[in-house]
C-alpha cells in the first residue's frame, strides 16, 4: 500500500520472486493505485479495509514517512504480516504503537532497511564479527542527498527531514555491524534556512553525537547537497577499532573517465533521481520476510530495532530544539 517511488517497486520485487504473488496495489490517491494495477496486472484494492480483508497474507506499507502507524494497525488487525518502509515512524509514540499492533496480532513485522543486504556491508560485517579490526570503539556516518530529494522527489519533506530520511539506515547499520547495545544519550544540532527558503520546512544539515555502551557514534547529514555533486546519495561509515579501522563508501555508484586526448578527468553519475531505482540487492529484506512468512521463521528484521532507531533519532530532534544532551536512559526508565 502507497504505491509511489518506492512502493510500485515493492510490487514488482514481490513479482519477481518465485515464493510470493502479488495480489494486488492499494493507494490513497485511486487514479495512481489503477494506473500502477494496470500496470502491473493486478487489481487495485478500494479502500485500506478493503485491502486489510482481502486474501493477502503479507503487505507492504510504502506511505510517507509519517503516515506508517494507522496503516500497520489496521493491516495487523486484518491479520496480515507487515513490511513497513523505513523509518518505522516518526514519533517514538507511533514506532511502540505499530511494534505493539504486530505482536498483539501475532503477525510478523518486518521493515525495509535493504542496506544489511548490501554486499559491501554483508562483507563489513563478516571483517568485524572475525575481529579484523579488533573491539570497535567509535565510528562516523556521513550521509546526505542531492537537494532535489527535498525539493522535487518527495512530496512530503516538511513532515521528515534528512535525519528521518536517512537515518535510519546508518543508525541500523551501526547497531547491526557492531552488535552494540541501547543508546544512552544523544547530542545534535541542526542548521536551518536553505530549504525553508524554498517553502520546505525543515533541516538543511544536522550532525549528532550519539553514545552507545562502548561505542561513540558520529553523524552528519545534508540535505541541501547541490544536484550536480558527483553522488545523488552521500554514503560513507568509518570504523574505528582496537586494532584498525574500517570504511564502506557507498557514495561512488558512478564511473571515473580520464582522457588525455580530450583533456579531461570526470567522475559521471550514473542516474538521477527521476531513474531512481533500488538496486536488486536491497530485496533481501522483503524476500526475507516473504519467506518468514510462509516457513513461520522470525522476521529478518526486529521490530524493536528500526523502533529504537526512531528513539534516537527523535532524540535529535529534541536535543537541537533544547540546546541540550538528551539522556536516553531516563525516558527508558519512564
Ligand atoms: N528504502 C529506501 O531506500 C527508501 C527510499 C525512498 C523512500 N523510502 C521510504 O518509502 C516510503 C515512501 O516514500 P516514497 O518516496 O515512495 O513516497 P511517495 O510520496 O512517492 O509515495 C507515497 C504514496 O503513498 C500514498 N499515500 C499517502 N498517504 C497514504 C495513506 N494514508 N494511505 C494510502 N496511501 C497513502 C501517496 O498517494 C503516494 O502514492 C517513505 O517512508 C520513505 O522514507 C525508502
Amino acid at each position: 500500500m502507497g504505491v509511489g517511488l518506492l512502493g510500485e517497486q515493492h510490487a514488482r520485487a514481490y513479482q519477481g520472486y518465485a515464493r510470493s504473488r502479488l495480489v494486488g496495489v492499494y493507494d490513497r490517491d485511486q487514479a495512481r493505485a489503477r494506473a500502477v494495477a494496470e500496470r502491473l496486472g493486478v487489481r487495485a484494492f478500494a479502500s485500506l479495509g478493503d485491502l486489510a480483508s482481502s486474501e493477502a497474507e503479507l503487505v507492504s506499507v510504502a506511505t510517507p514517512d509519517f503516515a506508517h502507524r494507522e496503516p500497520a494497525e489496521e493491516l495487523a488487525r486484518g491479520g496480515k504480516h507487515i513490511l513497513v518502509e523505513k523509518p518505522l515512524a516518526t514519533t517514538s509514540e507511533h514506532a511502540a504503537a505499530i511494534v505493539a499492533a504486530a505482536r498483539r496480532a501475532n503477525r510478523l513485522l518486518s521493515v525495509n532497511l535493504g542496506s544489511r543486504c548490501n554486499p559491501s556491508f554483508v562483507g563489513a560485517k563478516e571483517s568485524l564479527a572475525a575481529g579484523e579490526i579488533g573491539r570497535v570503539v567509535a565510528a562516523h556516518v556521513r550521509h546526505g542527498d542531492a537537494i532535489s530529494v527535498a525539493t522535487r522527489m518527495l512530496g512530503w519533506a516538511s513532515r521528515s527531514g534528512p535525519h528521518w530520511f536517512l537515518f535510519p539506515h546508518s543508525i541500523d547499520l551501526v547497531r547491526w555491524l557492531t552488535g552494540v547495545g541501547r543508546a544512552t544519550t544523544v547530542y545534535a544540532v541542526e542548521t536551518r534556512g536553505v530549504l525553508a527558503a524554498r517553502g520546505i520546512d525543515c533541516a538543511d544539515t544536522l550532525r549528532a553525537i550519539v553514545q552507545f555502551p562502548g561505542l561513540a557514534l558520529s553523524l552528519e547529514v545534508s540535505w541541501i547537497i547541490p544536484d550536480v555533486w558527483p553522488h545523488l546519495i552521500e554514503f560513507e561509515l568509518t570504523f574505528d577499532g582496537s586494532d584498525g579501522r574500517l570504511r564502506v563508501d557507498r557514495s561512488r555508484i558512478g564511473f571515473e573517465l580520464s582522457s588525455d586526448v580530450h583533456k579531461r578527468h570526470m567522475y559521471a553519475r550514473p542516474s538521477t533521481w527521476e531513474h531512481f531505482t533500488v538496486p536488486d540487492f536491497y530485496w533481501g529484506i522483503l524476500r526475507g520476510t516473504v519467506d518468514a512468512a510462509l516457513d513461520g521463521g522470525p522476521s529478518p528484521i526486529v521490530g524493536e530495532d528500526a523502533q529504537h532507531a526512531v528513539e534516537i533519532i527523535e532524540a535529535m530532534d529534541r536535543s537541537a530544539r533544547v540546546g541540550a544532551a538528551v539522556d536516553l536512559t531516563v525516558a527508558a526508565r519512564l
